[in-house]
């Protein structure tokens, strides 16, 4: 595979199509700033939450407001710091009003989800909230019934160990969630201490059969072919 900083440069350039994205005519429309995502390129754990809210389209960074203080503390109660880890959203944009993401904004946006996670590769994912748990388990199966479940999950071209958690952003008012949520981000380091899942065997591109050059070889070479009189 290509070196971390390959895969860096490589990032940094999804980042620059995303800058000027148009495919949410609505959102394009609305948004202050895309909101890529932040953190280590090659973060051994990424964060995926539903889409930036009113701070984080002022900002251009994902979680700076009252939800991503609470990220900011879970993590250090992990002994982690937004350094560590790669953070971004199902939506780059931030949905007027913080309405939810409509299925066509996921469908447009998803590339770049899946293109962050192939270049980043992380080995443990943490889907925060429904949205993203929905989209990368490519299931209806909501977050109140996986949270607190570890898998391994092929996405795109690579397996990820997939960890699924409730919003930080529900977990705020309601204090049984955010002690689910403590109990959960809890066992985070042990998912990291684990060897890294087996990747699948990289599909290569079919190869190219190039037809062959015609060269006429005679049968049964004449005199004059062989040079003789
Ligand atoms: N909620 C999210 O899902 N993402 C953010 O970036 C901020 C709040």
């Amino acid at each position: 595979m290509s070196s971390a900083s390959e895969r860096r440069e490589e990032l940094k350039a999804v980042w620059e199509q995303a800058r000027t994205c148009q495919r949410c005519p609505q959102l394009a429309g609305t948004r202050t700033t895309v909101v890529f995502g932040s953190g280590n390129a090659d973060a051994d754990l990424m964060f995926v939450g539903e889409a930036p809210g009113a701070n984080e389209d002022k900002q251009g960074l994902p979680f700076v407001g009252q939800a991503g203080r609470l990220l900011d503390t879970l993590l250090s109660e992990i002994g982690l710091t937004r350094g560590d880890v790669f953070v971004a959203n199902v939506l780059k944009c931030r949905p007027p009003g913080n309405r939810d993401p409509l299925p066509q904004e996921i469908d447009s946006c998803q590339e770049y989800l899946f293109r962050q996670l192939e270049l980043i590769e992380p080995k443990v994912v943490c889907t925060l909230g429904n949205f993203a748990t929905k989209l990368l388990r490519d299931d209806m199966t909501g977050i109140t019934r996986l949270h607190g479940r570890d898998e391994l999950r092929q996405i795109g071209p690579r397996v990820v160990r997939l960890y699924p958690l409730f919003h930080p952003a529900a977990a705020l008012y309601t204090p049984a969630m955010l002690a689910t949520l403590r109990a959960d981000f809890a066992r985070i380091p042990e998912l990291l201490a684990r060897p890294a899942p087996e990747q699948p065997e990289p599909v290569l591109p079919e190869p190219v059969i190039e037809e062959p050059e015609l060269v006429l070889v005679p049968d049964d070479p004449g005199d004059e072919q062989l040079g003789l009189f």
